[in-house]
């Protein structure tokens, strides 16, 4: 399965990566106001591609109205530029949805999916919460060719992450996980414990300074994401341990199969 360059991310979620890079000239004077977070020039140097047929342009300002960055926030001019960018040729789509470790959604992906399916028949990856086999035919029943994990294989053996946060993500269930924008300036998930373990409060932690937005790290404490304050999806009360990638993998497999035969019989009631 090949994917080209446009895959599109739908979801509040924003990260560097999730925007198209330079190309040309023009598009580039869009992205350095970006890198600036200069987003109102950003999005007026994008907006007259778009309305030319640039797909980077059209993606990125999609982008941009999802996460109300120099422009009003508005879910159907999102959309809008997101399908017409869709239409010229997008392999796949990856639906970041509610529930997914890092810089998450907030859409449930029973709604996200079908909406996507309506308008786009090409393969659609399904990300959040998703750290089981069970879940992983969810994602193909509800409609996704593809689920993607990514909280599952932190705690794996070779994850090279803290032990401290492999055994946190094996310990917390999903009341466990804080959404805020506070350490990013872009809301994301985030283990609870590691907020406390930083000195401050998951129930009452601030909104982040709209005008700060930093993927890396946050600007807004001294404690850093990712680093101290770690990402997690809410999925992760079926973790309970931290085996080899393999050994999960088999697991998966496992699991998977388990759930298409319970859901073939219940398809008979
Ligand atoms: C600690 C952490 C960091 C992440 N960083 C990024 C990132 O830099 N860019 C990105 O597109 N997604 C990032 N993600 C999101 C994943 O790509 C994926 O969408 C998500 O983990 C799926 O949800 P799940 O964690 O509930 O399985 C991150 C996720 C985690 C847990």
């Amino acid at each position: 399965m090949k994917f080209n360059k446009i895959s599109i991310y739908f979801s509040l979620l924003i990260s560097t990566m999730m925007f198209f890079s330079p190309a040309n000239a023009d598009f580039n004077d869009g992205w350095v106001a970006f890198t600036n977070e200069d987003f109102k020039t950003a999005s007026r140097e994008w907006k007259p591609l778009a309305e030319k047929g640039d797909a980077k342009s059209q993606t990125n300002l999609g982008i941009l109205y999802f996460n109300g960055k120099g422009v009003l926030k508005d879910y159907k001019k999102a959309i809008f530029w997101l399908k017409k960018a869709a239409e010229q040729g997008v392999d796949g789509l990856i639906l970041v949805c509610a529930g997914a470790g890092g810089h998450a959604g907030t859409l449930s992906p029973f709604a996200l999916v079908r909406e996507v399916r309506e308008f786009f028949d090409g393969t659609i990856i399904l990300s959040g919460s998703i750290s089981s086999g069970s879940a992983v035919a969810s994602s193909l029943a509800l409609g996704a060719d593809l689920a993607y994990l990514g909280t599952r294989f932190i705690a794996t053996e070779e994850a090279n992450a803290d032990q401290g946060y492999k055994d946190m993500l094996i310990d917390s269930v999903a009341d466990d996980i804080v959404y805020s924008s506070l350490f990013t300036g872009v809301h994301g998930n985030y283990l609870k414990g590691s907020v406390v373990n930083a000195g401050l409060d998951p129930n009452d932690l601030p909104e982040a300074d709209k005008s700060s937005m930093n993927f890396g790290s946050g600007g807004n404490t001294d404690a850093k994401a990712w680093k101290d304050i770690w990402g997690s999806g809410q999925g992760i009360g079926s973790i309970k341990d931290s085996p080899s990638v393999q050994t999960l993998v088999d697991q998966l497999t496992s699991e998977f199969k388990e759930a298409v035969e319970d859901l073939n019989q219940k398809s008979t009631y």
